[in-house]
């Protein structure tokens, strides 16, 4: 089967002139439909410019990022408009509130992309909106409110049902529940896992730590400046974690230190080992 996103050896630079680095030093992932995927990775590991380089918005230097199996990392002018207009890939940003216009209501930011695509009359926007608001279970009596009068977990729904109306193959998640309390976390994490029975949209998750995957996701990929340095099913990842940034990851997770309390001694001596083995790829890096 045909990956929904094929990621493939890519590399991305970023900044101008002297300042320009290498973020991404050639990144595989995949998502098949119906899949949530997490990628996991300590701020300023590259997990937003990933993000990026898949929504057309950063190109690559080399390598390829395919949706549907069509190719469109090397998509220019029009041709690139045209795929971002199309919806296809979604972001979802972490803060709700800096993605939701707050002289908007609840209804003209749920149809937004719609109206964009023109075509729709208003009983129609109607019918859309009410649709993708029972999907996150956002009452039909918020659609009449402005982003300001909503809780954190609510306009986080907003923002989700918002991606939905458009019909995307693919969701990616930027931390989306890092601003929420642990309890508005678990609903929305429940909510991809709803969305993903409902369709075959594949969700790329992002997070920082692996303790706000709650269990949600098929696959974990773990990105360690710019590279990925694993990856696996939960389980695999939880249970048996190789490199040593994903054993620290899995050691600072609070439920699984319930059961074991991290030793000080492993933890710094994977800190060693990690230390050591970066040391190693920027030797390799500038031996190049
Ligand atoms: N526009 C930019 N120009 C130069 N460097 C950037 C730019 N955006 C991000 N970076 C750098 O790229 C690295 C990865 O950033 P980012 O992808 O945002 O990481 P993450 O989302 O994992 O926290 C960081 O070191 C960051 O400083
Ligand atoms: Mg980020």
């Amino acid at each position: 089967m045909t990956a929904l996103l094929d990621v493939s050896e890519l590399h991305v630079a970023l900044g101008r002139g002297r300042k320009r680095t290498e973020i991404l030093h050639g990144v595989d992932l995949t998502v098949a439909p119906g899949e949530i995927v997490g990628l996991i990775g300590e701020t300023g590991s590259g997990k937003t410019t990933l993000a990026r380089a898949v929504l057309g918005l950063v190109q690559a230097q080399s390598g390829t990022v395919a949706i549907d199996g069509r190719e469109i990392s090397g998509l220019r002018g029009g041709a690139l408009r045209a795929f971002r207009r199309s919806g296809a890939v979604q972001y979802i940003f972490q803060d709700p509130l800096r993605s939701l216009d707050p002289e908007r209501t609840v209804f003209d930011s749920l149809v937004e992309g719609l109206v964009v695509r023109g075509g729709r009359g208003r009983a129609e926007l109607q019918d859309a909106a009410q649709g993708v608001a029972q999907l996150v279970s956002l009452p039909l009596d918020l659609l009449s409110r402005h982003p300001g009068e909503l809780s954190g977990g609510q306009r986080q729904r907003v923002v989700i049902a918002r991606a939905i109306a458009v019909d995307p193959r693919l969701l990616i998640c930027d931390e989306p529940v890092s601003a929420l309390d642990a309890s508005t976390r678990i609903t929305i994490l429940e909510l991809l896992l709803r969305l993903r029975e409902s369709g075959d949209v594949g969700v790329l998750l992002i997070t920082h730590d692996l303790g706000s995957l709650g269990g949600v996701a098929d696959r974990v990929v773990v990105l360690y400046q710019g590279q990925v340095v694993e990856t696996g099913t939960t389980d695999e990842i939880f249970l048996a974690p190789r490199h040593p940034y994903t054993r620290l990851l899995v050691m600072s997770v609070p439920s699984i230190q319930d059961e074991e309390p991290p030793d000080p001694e492993l933890r710094r001596a994977l800190r060693d080992e990690l230390r050591s083995l970066t040391a190693n790829s920027a030797q390799a890096a500038t031996r190049h």
